[in-house]
């Protein structure tokens, strides 16, 4: 008989332990969320018996890549910018005019993700059809097997194929009207990519907009406000945070330890500390009920070992504002329940206090990846509301 229990027992165990998140009421669709969180939470536990074995650690998001496929109204092509592959959209209709363009860099955490899983290949299309826009979304290769800057570096080798006059005129790109964009981890490479452009001679094109939707933007502090209220929050748990940002540049151990215990900033860095103070760059409504604490210093031979954490092509928060204030207009996403909310409202801080002009969309029933929620595979009606408002603000300012 307590056999019999006991078989129960424990598959009714381990699904509750798979689908339990606290899921906040204001987010809609809870069930459907639990069983996509609990599919993702199974990945995240086998993956390191997948890299054990010589794989890629998420096997299972393979089902999410779709081939290129044309249509009637868009030709979709992967091809190489600079030996980096991208996949790009192009309208069919012939136009007298020179188009807008998005440069688009998917999320991931650095780890996983790609220009052809149906979410971002549905994005891409959206776009042309709402904006008659071309579209390059850009892969780059992925940690475990490699790690910064080699992310940021494929990025930037695709950017600089694309920016060229020869190029956007074979597409047909209006040069003043080109946007870069993207989510999460891409987020990241965006904000961190159009600092760099500010900076290099050989690129003379200007980009209209930036547009980061819920960026990644520094690893000097891990413990912000959105850090303590979101740490079990579905789809990025702050643990999957942090270990995203220790393997963005080491699969040592020693760095993802030191990051979780807020110890990783050599003595000689502290003067970084005050462009990630959320004390000073939080709204107040952000701050309440939180004491701030300045993160304790950690090795220097580890910053040594790993100087990544501390460039700004990995922190674009840790810019000066000789450099922000350079900035093109810059579109920021931003959800409540998102571990990694407050790096995006830091960065809207630190950006109009240098005088650039910043619109920003924050959604109260927003988790974090909302968008890639609206495609027509998951079908989010929250993501779907918020890509189409994405679109809309494209098309009015792009
Ligand atoms: C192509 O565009 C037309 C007009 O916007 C639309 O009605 C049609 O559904 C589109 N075709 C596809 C395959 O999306
Ligand atoms: C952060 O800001 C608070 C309040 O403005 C200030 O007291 C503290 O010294 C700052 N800490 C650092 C490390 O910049
Ligand atoms: C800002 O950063 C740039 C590049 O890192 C550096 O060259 C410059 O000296 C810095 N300016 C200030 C005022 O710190």
């Amino acid at each position: 008989m307590w056999k019999k229990s006991l078989c129960l027992l424990i598959p009714c165990v381990l699904i509750a332990y798979y689908c339990y998140a606290p899921i906040p009421h204001e987010i809609e669709q809870h069930w459907e969320l639990m069983m996509i969180w609990s599919f993702m939470r199974i990945q995240m536990h086998i993956a390191p018996l997948f890299e054990m074995l010589g794989f890629r650690p998420f096997p299972l998001l393979e089902i999410l890549v779709v081939p290129p496929t044309s249509d009637e109204n868009v030709t979709v092509t992967d091809t190489l910018f600079n030996n980096v592959p991208v996949r790009v959209f192009v309208p069919k209709q012939k136009s007298s005019t020179l188009r807008r363009a998005v440069f688009y860099i998917h999320g991931g955490g650095w780890v996983t993700g790609s220009a052809a899983w149906d979410p971002y290949d549905e994005l891409g299309r959206w776009m042309v059809e709402r904006l008659d826009a071309v579209v390059v979304s850009t892969d780059y290769r992925l940690s475990p097997q490699y790690h910064f800057p080699t992310q940021f570096e494929d990025v930037y080798d695709a950017l600089r194929w694309f920016l060229r006059k020869k190029v956007l005129a074979e597409y047909g790109v209006d040069p003043t009207r080109i946007c870069i964009a993207g989510d999460s981890a891409g987020g990241n490479l965006a904000a961190a990519v159009n600092q760099k452009l500010l900076n290099d001679p050989e690129i003379k094109i200007k980009v209209k907009i930036q547009s980061l939707i819920y960026p990644v933007l520094q690893a000097l502090d891990m413990d912000l406000p959105s850090h303590r209220e979101n740490i079990h929050m579905v789809i990025v748990e702050k643990e999957h945070l942090v270990e995203f940002w220790s393997r963005y540049f080491t699969s040592d151990k020693a760095l993802l330890e030191a990051m979780v215990a807020n110890q990783h900033t050599p003595v000689e860095s502290s003067h970084l500390f005050k462009f990630v103070n959320w004390s000073t760059l939080l709204p107040e409504r952000f701050k309440k009920g939180h004491v701030y604490t300045t993160p304790i210093h950690g090795p220097s031979e580890l910053a040594k070992k790993y100087p990544g954490f501390l460039d700004v092509r990995a922190s674009p928060l840790l810019a000066n504002d000789s450099i922000l204030r350079r900035l093109p207009l810059t579109h920021i996403l931003t959800c409540q329940y998102d571990v990694v909310r407050d790096d995006g409202l830091m960065y809207l801080s630190r950006l109009r206090a240098a005088g650039v002009r910043v619109v920003h969309e924050h959604v109260e029933d927003g988790f974090h990846g909302i968008l890639s929620f609206g495609s027509s595979l998951i079908n989010f009606r929250a993501g779907k509301r918020e890509v189409n408002k994405y679109l809309k603000w494209l098309k009015e300012n792009l």
